[in-house]
């Protein structure tokens, strides 16, 4: 079946739909028929995780498309993501393996390391998130550049087609590039106006890597979120944009990202939102409105994780 939707060519030739769809939050119980939706609707791009604890479920809503037709495998482009427990380089392609029991897959498009830090090394069958007696996240001694390597060699195998790295600075990038034999094709980042990526957009397209834009449309339903905190879906300069082309905040957020070379992956487990939020095709936003978003960047990021500032790989010190 034919689906709307552009395509970016990754640094291997590899090509990949801008708007992927988001599998964050999405529960048991309601995530496989969200992603049913979702292929109906026209994405062909889904972002996975291990962490996220429904990569089963996905992986059923997956083969049912494939076996009714919908789509076929090589039409769909499926994400998943390394867990920080689990940098261990001889542990790597186990995970892997896990990961592509659960969805049902024979490869992945693409695969991330999810983030720099590690989290002390476990199994699979333990804690995710290991903590000392006082609630504290235990760091590991694993090394990204060691698990880089071993991510190397699960595209040597044909297990992934390309790999990449999410809520990497800079830095760390830079450390990446240093030894990569294969180079990492996305960084996931969260981005949206109140944090735009200016600079790591920058950085990331002077080396080749696409920036994927996480948490588009703010995360309202992150869970350390506060009725306080600023709603970008609410905001009224984004609605009034919305309004001005008779479209949602969340359409304007969305094609923001993709008008600006972003991939984006918004989530939801409501069928009319991931219908709307897919239908972004049929208007431009002006140049004077990106300009006025781009003016709405007040570092405001919501994915900080700052109860792991102490860890030694924590990427967010740096200005960028
Ligand atoms: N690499 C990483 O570390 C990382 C971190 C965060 C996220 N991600 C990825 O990025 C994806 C997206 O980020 P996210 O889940 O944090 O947040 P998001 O996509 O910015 O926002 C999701 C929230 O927005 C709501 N929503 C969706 N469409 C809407 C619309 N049209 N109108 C109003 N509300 C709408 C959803 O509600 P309903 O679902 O109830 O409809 C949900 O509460 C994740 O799901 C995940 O795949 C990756």
């Amino acid at each position: 079946m034919a689906s709307k939707n552009q395509f970016v060519t990754f640094n291997n030739g590899q090509k990949y739909p801008i708007v992927g769809f988001g599998t964050w939050k999405s529960k048991p119980g309601e995530v496989e028929e969200a992603v049913k939706v979702a292929i109906d609707t026209g994405y062909r791009h889904i972002d996975c995780a291990m962490v996220y604890d429904n990569e089963n479920e996905i992986g059923k809503a997956i083969k049912q498309k494939i076996d009714e037709g919908v789509v076929k495998r090589e039409d769909l482009f499926i994400t998943s993501k390394l867990w920080n427990t689990f940098h261990q380089p001889d542990y790597v392609e186990t995970v892997l393996k896990k990961t592509l029991s659960n969805l049902q897959i024979e490869y992945l498009d693409l695969y991330l390391i999810h983030w720099p830090m590690a989290f002390k090394e476990g199994k699979l069958e333990d804690e995710w998130f290991p903590k000392d007696a006082d609630g504290v996240t235990l760091e590991g001694n694993g090394s990204y550049i060691e698990t880089w390597k071993a991510m190397e060699n699960l595209v040597t195998k044909g297990l992934v087609k390309s790999i990449g790295i999410s809520n990497f600075n800079r830095k760390q990038i830079e450390n990446i590039l240093s030894i990569a034999t294969i180079k990492p094709v996305v960084n996931q980042i969260e981005c949206h106006p109140y944090l735009n990526q200016k600079k790591l957009k920058e950085f990331c397209e002077q080396n080749n890597i696409f920036v994927t834009a996480y948490s588009p449309l703010g995360s309202p339903d992150r869970p350390w979120a506060k009725p306080e905190d600023p709603s970008l879906l609410e905001d009224p300069k984004i609605v009034a944009i919305a309004k001005k082309y008779g479209k949602t905040a969340a359409q304007v957020l969305i094609k923001y990202q993709v008008q600006r070379g972003i991939i984006v992956i918004p989530k939801s487990v409501t069928k009319s939102r991931i219908e709307s939020n897919f239908d972004i095709w049929d208007f431009v936003l002006e140049q004077g409105d990106i300009d006025a978003i781009n003016t709405f960047d007040c570092n405001g990021r919501v994915l900080h994780l700052n109860w792991n500032s102490h860890f030694k790989d924590y990427p967010f010190h740096d200005e960028y």
